[in-house]
């Protein structure tokens, strides 16, 4: 069995519901159910003796001890973080707490987990730890993609935690000997992504006739992976990865901000058209977001030279995908946009002026 932590989250949530898809391994999902943890993700598995939950913190050591110990795991999967640049911008302490301390925190448990297992467990033994592009900083127009050496330059209070995470997962490889796996991720988009992230939102405010709010001149560049894509990356590199390597996954598939939200209302427009004009009506350039990457962009070639993976979704595929299911899950997303959802809404866009293009 292998244990997953945020798995109720948008990727992790994926990366479960893939897995038992795939596989009749079981799951201990372990997620604390912040406002991104989502139980509606996981409907499918209600009945599902092969997928346990268990609601709680990672950062809870007695807890995280015992789960270990009952249930042996032969790999820890570690997702849960707080992952919004956003909201890092405007409470930071959470970041600090979940990202850096949590993940220290899990780290020492698995230490002391594995120290304790039979020399052929132990060498079976794997801990992945989910990260991200974003450590890398931003990239100006002509330079080359990120790859696994481009040296460390996190820009925000969540890039920061999760380069701090990053480092800590370096050194209890290099120290303690733990058998550890790295992968730095693009952007990714798909179901079950909550919509105060940019391609969500945008499918859910244009639906509800709403602004879509495009930070600044929407001339920043991401580079887009389609979730399942990124969920396969994870079990490649899980099975055959290096201990001790990072991997870097992306879709090459650069798109400024602008064109992505385009896009978006030209698929609209064809599956779910306005009375009267388009979707792109509703663009609104609004106040940017402070200290904004520009550019980021992923060298893809080791994990595909080493461990053959590619991405299997182009981001023409992916997104058309992406908008069917938001049309066909209306009910997930009035159930995600509570009051809470709301109270963000009016903290993050409440204060940005702006106007409609
Ligand atoms: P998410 O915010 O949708 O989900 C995070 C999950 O972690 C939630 O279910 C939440 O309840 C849980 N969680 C938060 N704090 C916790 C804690 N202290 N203990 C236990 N559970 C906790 O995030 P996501 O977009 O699915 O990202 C998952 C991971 O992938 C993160 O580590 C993120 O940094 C990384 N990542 C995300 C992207 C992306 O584009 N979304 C890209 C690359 C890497
Ligand atoms: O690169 C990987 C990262 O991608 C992950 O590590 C993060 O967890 C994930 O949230 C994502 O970070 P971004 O900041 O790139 O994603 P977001 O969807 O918030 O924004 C994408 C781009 O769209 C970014 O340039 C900011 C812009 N944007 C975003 C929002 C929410 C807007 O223009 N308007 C918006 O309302």
């Amino acid at each position: 069995m292998i244990l997953v932590t945020g798995g109720a989250g948008f990727i992790g949530s994926n990366f479960v519901l893939d897995w038992l898809a795939g596989s009749d391994e079981p799951v201990v999902n372990l997620d604390k159910l912040t406002y991104a943890g989502n139980l509606n993700n996981l409907l499918l598995l209600r009945q599902d003796s092969r997928h346990i939950f268990v609601k709680g913190d990672i950062g809870d050591t007695t807890l995280v001890a015992g789960l270990l110990n009952r249930h042996r795991p032969r790999a820890i999967v570690h997702f849960a973080a707080e992952s919004h640049v956003d909201r890092s911008i405007l409470g930071p302490g959470e970041f600090i707490t979940t990202n850096v301390n949590g993940t220290f925190s899990l780290l020492e448990a698995a230490r002391a987990y594995q120290r304790d297992l039979s020399d052929a467990e132990q060498a079976g033994f794997r801990f992945l730890h989910v990260s991200t592009d974003e450590v890398y900083g931003s990239l100006g127009p002509d330079d080359a993609p990120f790859s696994e050496t481009t040296a460390y330059a996190p820009n925000s209070p969540y890039s920061a935690s999760k380069a701090a995470s990053d480092h800590l997962v370096r050194a209890y490889h290099h120290t303690y000997g733990l058998p550890t796996l790295t992968t730095n991720c693009s952007n990714n988009y798909g179901p079950y992504h909550f919509p105060e992230k940019l391609i969500p939102l945008v499918i859910t405010n244009a639906l509800a006739g709403k602004d879509l709010p495009i930070y600044g001149d929407g001339q920043n560049v991401r580079d887009w992976l389609y979730v399942g894509d990124h969920c396969a990356a994870i079990r490649r590199v899980l099975l055959d990865g290096r201990p001790g390597e990072t991997y870097n996954i992306g879709g090459w598939n650069e798109k400024t901000n602008l064109d992505v939200v385009h896009t978006l209302c030209d698929i609209l427009d064809r599956l779910a058209p306005k009375a009267a004009g388009s979707y792109c009506d509703q663009l609104k350039f609004v106040k940017d977001r402070p200290g904004h990457d520009r550019r980021y962009a992923i060298d893809a070639r080791k994990i595909e030279r080493e461990l053959g993976w590619k991405p299997a979704e182009t981001f023409e595929s992916g997104i058309q995908k992406t908008v069917r299911w938001y049309l066909d899950h209306q009910e997930w997303v009035r159930d995600v946009q509570s009051g809470d959802y709301m109270k963000w809404v009016e903290q993050n866009y409440g204060q940005r002026e702006g106007s409609r293009a």
